[in-house]
C-alpha cells in the first residue's frame, strides 16, 4: 500500500492567548533520601565518518535498529535556528527568508546560537526541468534559491532545506528526490545548502513490497546520506520519519536528526504528546544524533505563555533541536524572553549531549534529569495535569550524592536556593520548572 499523506496546511485560528506570566514560588525543603539511577547508556561505540561506505546496495547492508551514531561532527549540540513550517505553512518566500533571517541577528538569537534558517516543504515545483532539476517555485523564489541562500550566509547564518525521500513532498505539491538523490545532493550542495530535512512521504513502497517499512526506511536514509557525503559538503542531515515511532531507534545511526513522533500542532496536547514520544528514547540520543519532538511553537497563538514556556523547557532538557517555529518580525516580548533565556538554552546545547531522563512520573507529575558536562544536573518538575501540585524529588534522586549542600537555581527566575537533599516545587497546571542543581560543600 503506497503511503500517501497530505498536510492540512496551517488553516489555524490565530487566537492570542497569553496567560501572565508564571508567578508560584518555589518551595524548597530539605530531607534525606536515597534513590536510584535510572540506567544511563554511554555505551554507544563511536561511529567513524559515513565515508568509504560500500556502494549502494538494495538492503542498505544495515541490521535493524542499528544504534551507530552518525558520527560526522556536523551536529555535536542539538542544532539551533528557524523554520517557517510552523507558522506559514508552506507559504514561505524568498523575502520570508530574507526577514527571518535578518530577524535572526536583530533579535539576538543568533548570537545565542540560532543558526539555520530553514525552508520546509512547498519551495519548489510539482515537476522537475527537463535536465531532471528541482525547480524553484518562481513565484516565491523568482531569482531562485542560490541568491537566498548567500544573503542569509552574508548575515553569519547558515541554510537548511526541505526534501522528501519519496516521490512527493508531504503536501503532495513538489516533487520528492527518490530516484534523484545524488543529482539533489549535488544541487543543494552548489546552492551552499547546510542542512538537508529530509521528510518521508509517497515513499516506493511497491517498488521494495518485499522490505519492512523500517528497512525501506533505513535504506532509503543511508543511500540519500552518502549522496550528501559525496558532494564533499558539511550538510546536517535531518531524517523526518514522522510515520515510525521506531525511527529514533535506527534514524540516529544515519542522520544528525531523528524525528520521534508526527508533526506537532500548536496546541498544549499534541506538544505534550510528542513530547512522551521523545522522553521514552533517551537512550539513543547524543552528539551528532539527537532526537527531534519536531520544531518550537513558541511565539504562535495556540498555547498559553506558560505552555509555551514549559515547550521551551522540556525540549532543551530533551537535549532537542530548537528550531524556532514563529514569525520573528511580530514577536511578544513574552516570546522572546522565552526563546532567548541563555541558562535554558545552555541546559539543551551543553556539551555532554545527555538527553534528560525520566527520573519519576507519578500521574503526570514528572522529575527529569539532564547530565551535564561539569557533573552538574538539569533538573525539571513538569506538571502535566490541571490541578497545580507539589513535586519533590531528591539530589539522590536525580543522580547526585558526596556533598551536604547543593544550590538550585532556578532557570527561569534567576532566584538561587539551598537544600541538602529534597528538590520540591509547587507547580501550577501546565508549567515546568527548571534548575541547575551543583553541590556547593
Ligand atoms: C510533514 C513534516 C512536517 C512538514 C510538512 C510539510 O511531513 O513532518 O514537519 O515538513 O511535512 O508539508
Amino acid at each position: 500500500m503506497a503511503l500517501f499523506w497530505t498536510q492540512n496546511n496551517l488553516s489555524r485560528r490565530r487566537t492570542v492567548v497569553f496567560a501572565s506570566a508564571l508567578t508560584a514560588a518555589s518551595i524548597l525543603l530539605a530531607i534525606t533520601a536515597v534513590g536510584s539511577l535510572p540506567a544511563f547508556d554511554e555505551s554507544s561505540p563511536n561511529a567513524s565518518a559515513r565515508t568509504g561506505e560500500p556502494p549502494f546496495d538494495p538492503l542498505g547492508g544495515l541490521p535493524p535498529y542499528a544504534v551507530v551514531p552518525y558520527g560526522n561532527e556536523f551536529a555535536l549540540t542539538p542544532p539551533m535556528g528557524w523554520n517557517g513550517y510552523n507558522h506559514f505553512g508552506l507559504d514561505v518566500t524568498a523575502q520570508t527568508v530574507r526577514d527571518m533571517a535578518r530577524e535572526l541577528v536583530l533579535t539576538g538569537m543568533k548570537s545565542l546560537g540560532y543558526v539555520y534558517v530553514n525552508l520546509d516543504g512547498g519551495w519548489d515545483l510539482r515537476e522537475r526541468s527537463r535536465t531532471g532539476e528541482l525547480q524553484p517555485d518562481p513565484k516565491k523564489f523568482p531569482q531562485g534559491i542560490k541568491p537566498v541562500v548567500d544573503y542569509v550566509h552574508s548575515l553569519g547564518l547558515k541554510f537548511g532545506i526541505y526534501t522528501s525521500a519519496g516521490k512527493r513532498n508531504c503536501a503532495n505539491t513538489s516533487a520528492g528526490s527518490f530516484g534523484h538523490y545524488q543529482q539533489d545532493a549535488d544541487t543543494f550542495a552548489a546552492w551552499g545548502v547546510d542542512y538537508v530535512k529530509l521528510d518521508w512521504c509517497f515513499m516506493p513502497v511497491r517498488e521494495y513490497s518485499f522490505m519492512s517499512h523500517v528497512g525501506l526506511s533505513q535504506m532509503l536514509a543511508k543511500r540519500f546520506g552518502a549522496a550528501l557525503a559525496a558532494t564533499g559538503r558539511r550538510m546536517v542531515l535531518d531524517i523526518n520519519d514522522w510515520i515510525d515511532t521506531s525511527t529514533s531507534d535506527w534514524a540516529n545511526s544515519l542522520g544528525n536528526v531523528g524525528r520521534i513522533a508526527i508533526d506537532i500542532g500548536d496546541t498544549y496536547p499534541s506538544m505534550v504528546s510528542n513530547f512522551i514520544h521523545d522522553v521514552a528514547h533517551y537512550r539513543t540520543a547524543g552528539p551528532d544524533h539527537w532526537n527531534d519532538p519536531d520544531m518550537l511553537e513558541v511565539g504562535n497563538p495556540g498555547m498559553t505563555f506558560n505552555e509555551q514556556r514549559t515547550q521551551f523547557t522540556l525540549w532543551a532538557e530533551l537535549a532537542a533541536p530548537l528550531i524556532a517555529g514563529n514569525d520573528l518580525s511580530d514577536m511578544t516580548v513574552e516570546a522572546r524572553a522565552i526563546l532567548t533565556n541563555a541558562s535554558v538554552i545552555g541546559v539543551d546545547q551543553d556539551r555532554l549531549g545527555a538527553q534528560g531522563y525520566p527520573v519519576t512520573n507519578r500521574k503526570g507529575h514528572w522529575v527529569l534529569s539532564k547530565p551535564l558536562l561539569d557533573g552538574n544536573r538539569a533538573v525539571v518538575l513538569f506538571n502535566q495535569t490541571d490541578k497545580p501540585a507539589l513535586i519533590r524529588t531528591t539530589v539522590a534522586d536525580i543522580g547526585l550524592s558526596g556533598a551536604k549542600t547543593y544550590q538550585l537555581q532556578d532557570l527561569w527566575t534567576g532566584e538561587v536556593h539551598e537544600t541538602d537533599n529534597l528538590i520540591s516545587a509547587f507547580v501550577p497546571p501546565h508549567c515546568a520548572e527548571m534548575y541547575i542543581v551543583a553541590p556547593v560543600a
